[in-house]
């Protein structure tokens, strides 16, 4: 089954190729990094009108790359939550469009789904029950991924994503934007023990926090500034890295444990940092655990594990109509998926 695969939920235009949900035929991407750089952080309206400009062109660039013509398209998936509301509808409204004009059904996918789907084209192997960490720029967080289509979700941040902390620290150090992988070529010549920086604690054992995290990083910045002392720039993105990692690493391992579960997936733009990849691989293996991460270019957003999700949504009988929506939130258990 040949699935056309749209995602433009925040600055990524993507559209994908897949075959039976594991085999990538095209993945086209454009970034719009160039265009957010300028305000450091992306503006909304301006990720919207950028889909509507590229998003066509690149459909036709997929079709190409995978050496299909459009009779060939059995279905279209699309995300359609969560994500900026303006960015979404882009992806919805032509991915509506175009099963229309193909005569094919519509998939609706969720983005934190086809995160966590990315893992099943890095590794073929891998199939549910297993625990899956997903860590991005808007979402943290862990689930019992029971079936393809059926998840529970143990814990998650209460406030802000641990791609948020990374991203307004990489600003306010004036690293630019996207700041995450700034922080993590920085830290590469830093001490991660140097700064003290706070791991938040709360009632349930997988609920994250990072607002509290993100503060202290803005204040520890501002106030060197104001008093005109030297910051060690390359130890306090290494300190960030560790204190983003002590709230997630051992939350996730323990539910993996908790659940029975042999198999770890962790998923999510944040998992591209090479801390968090290098403390996920020693607890992973400290607690006998298959740890699945996916490579670095499937751990942001992309078409392609949207394609992956929407087969198994396919499978399972999810269709959406005309009068698809999009959410700019909704929980990845939704009952709605
Ligand atoms: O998954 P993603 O592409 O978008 C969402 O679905 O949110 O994740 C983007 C996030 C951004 O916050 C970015 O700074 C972060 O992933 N990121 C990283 C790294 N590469 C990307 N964070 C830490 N280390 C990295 N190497």
């Amino acid at each position: 089954m040949i699935i056309m695969s749209v995602e433009s939920s925040c600055d990524e235009t993507a559209v994908a190729i897949t075959r039976d949900g594991r085999e990538v035929l095209a993945d086209e991407i454009y970034s719009q990094i160039d265009i957010h750089t300028l305000y450091g952080g992306v503006v909304p309206e301006l990720a919207s009108r950028c889909h509507i400009s590229v998003i066509s062109r690149l459909a036709e660039s997929a079709l190409k790359a995978a050496e299909i013509s459009r009779s060939d398209i059995d279905a279209v998936a699309v995300t359609c939550a969560p994500g900026l509301i303006g960015a979404v509808l882009v992806g919805v409204n032509f991915a509506k469009s175009a099963a229309l004009a193909l005569g094919v059904p519509l998939i609706p996918v969720h983005h934190i789904r086809g995160h966590i789907a990315a893992n099943y084209i890095a590794h073929p192997e891998l199939e549910p029950p297993f625990t899956a960490l997903v860590i991005s720029g808007g979402n943290t967080l862990i689930a019992e991924v029971k079936d393809y289509t059926e998840l529970h979700i143990l814990g998650s941040t209460r406030d802000d994503a641990a791609g948020e902390c990374f991203d307004k620290t990489a600003r306010v150090l004036g690293l630019g934007y996207p700041g995450g992988s700034k922080i993590d070529a920085l830290a590469k010549g830093g001490d991660a023990l140097k700064y003290h920086l706070p791991v938040a604690k709360l009632d349930n054992p997988y609920d994250m926090s990072f607002s509290g995290l993100k503060t202290a990083m803005i204040n520890l910045v501002h106030n060197a500034e104001q008093v005109g002392a030297e910051l060690d720039k390359p130890s306090l993105a290494a300190s960030l890295c560790k204190a983003i990692s002590d709230s997630i690493v051992p939350r996730a391992v323990e539910a993996a444990k908790s659940l029975g579960h042999t198999k770890l997936a962790v998923a999510g733009g944040v998992a591209a940092n090479s801390f968090i990849r290098g403390e996920l691989e020693r607890a992973a293996a400290e607690a006998g655990l298959k740890l699945y991460l996916a490579p670095l270019k499937l751990c942001g957003d992309n078409g392609a594990m949207i394609g992956c999700q929407g087969y198994y949504e396919y499978l399972a009988g999810k269709r959406a109509g005309t009068d698809l929506n999009a959410w700019a939130t909704m929980p990845a258990d939704s009952l709605l998926f």
